[in-house]
């Protein structure tokens, strides 16, 4: 099983990743309030711009706390924090952390600055919706573990001096395509709702590998269906366009939008993307790069 923690609570996967600033709007997310309010913040972020920045920063990071906790942490917790970052953040931060579609964390100030997972849980667990960066609902235990991990690659990143920017596909490319295609048509009951010649012919053109397996994951939006039962019995079905307490709207094959109160009805609501989530919620680690790779094969 792998992910399945990010998973478990639908509320907050709710949409595309930019979309999610309409569920939270918390000013507690922005970055000034994560970070703390010592100078050190500033020096940092203009120290990490350098090489010889770096340096500065290798021989006196004990002091700040960081890199010394990096060395503190027993290898063992480290290995477990990179299993689990491999599973719930490489494919947008990048294997390495070294930034994909979200920001580098081996240079990170935040990371810098965090001490035991204290900083970077807050980030995992709220999220920051409105940039592109899910809520995740993980343990205390993996926060640290995913903290150590961290730091240790941060240690690691400032001694060497030197990581790689970019990812070649090859990296990502673990899983067998052929494998992939009988989990797609077979026990992923992916097949159900899509199509190799269909919706996803070409998937793989479209969308960049890392994208591609952000969608995978967290797709976009799509129209729920709802059916009202009326009391009378008969049933009316459409898209879902508007539920709260105390009202629901759908519109109808034909266009025509209906509106009830929710007193007199009973409202049955079908989201295929839950469908899709707890599919993925299922999955293994193996399943998962055996079907990014059958997907990155659909040109
Ligand atoms: C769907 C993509 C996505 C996933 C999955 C994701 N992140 Fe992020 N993350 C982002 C984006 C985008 C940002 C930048 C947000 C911003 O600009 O404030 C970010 C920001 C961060 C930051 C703040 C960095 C800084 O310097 O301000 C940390 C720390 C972080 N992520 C850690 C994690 C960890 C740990 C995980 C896995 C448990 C994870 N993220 C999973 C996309 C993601
Ligand atoms: C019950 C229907 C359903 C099932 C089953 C399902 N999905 Fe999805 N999937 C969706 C919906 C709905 C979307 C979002 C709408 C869209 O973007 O096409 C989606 C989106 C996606 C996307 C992103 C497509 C894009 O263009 O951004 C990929 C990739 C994907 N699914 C793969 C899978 C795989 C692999 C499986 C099997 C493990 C699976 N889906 C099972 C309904 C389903």
């Amino acid at each position: 099983m792998w992910l399945c923690d990010p998973l478990t609570d639908p509320g907050t996967q709710t949409g595309k990743f930019s979309r999610l600033s309409v569920f939270r709007n918390d000013s507690a997310l922005r970055p000034h309030s994560v970070r703390p309010h010592l100078p050190w913040g500033l020096m940092l972020r203009h120290a990490l711009v350098g090489t010889a920045a770096a340096v500065f920063l290798a021989t006196s990071a004990p002091s700040l706390g960081f890199a010394g906790d990096a060395q503190a942490s027993p290898p063992e917790l480290i290995q477990r924090g990179s299993r689990q970052y491999g599973q719930s953040c490489a494919f947008c931060h990048g294997p390495d952390a070294t930034g994909a579609r979200g920001p580098d964390l081996v240079r990170s100030t935040l990371v810098a600055h965090d001490v035991n997972g204290n900083l970077i849980g807050d980030v995992i667990r709220s999220g920051r919706p409105d940039k592109g960066m899910p809520a995740l609902a993980l343990s205390d235990d993996q926060i640290k573990a995913i903290a150590a991990f961290l730091h240790d690659r941060a240690r690691a990143g400032l001694e060497s001096g030197d990581i790689p920017k970019n990812y070649a596909l090859s990296k990502l490319l673990t899983g067998s395509a052929e494998a992939g295609r009988s989990y797609f048509e077979g026990p992923g009951g992916c097949k159900r709702c899509h199509s190799p010649t269909g919706d996803l012919k070409g998937i793989a053109r479209k969308l960049a590998p890392l994208e591609l397996e952000a969608r995978m994951l967290y797709p976009g939006e799509a129209k729920k269906k709802a059916t009202v039962s009326l009391p009378s019995g008969e049933q009316v079905q459409g898209n879902l366009v508007h539920m709260d307490d105390f009202s629901v709207g759908i519109r109808d094959s034909s266009g025509w939008y209906h509106s009830y109160s929710r007193d007199n009805v009973r409202v049955e609501v079908d989201d295929p993307l839950e469908t899709h989530r707890a599919l993925l919620r299922r999955i293994t680690q193996k399943e998962f790069h055996d079907l990014f790779a059958y997907l990155e094969s659909l040109k």
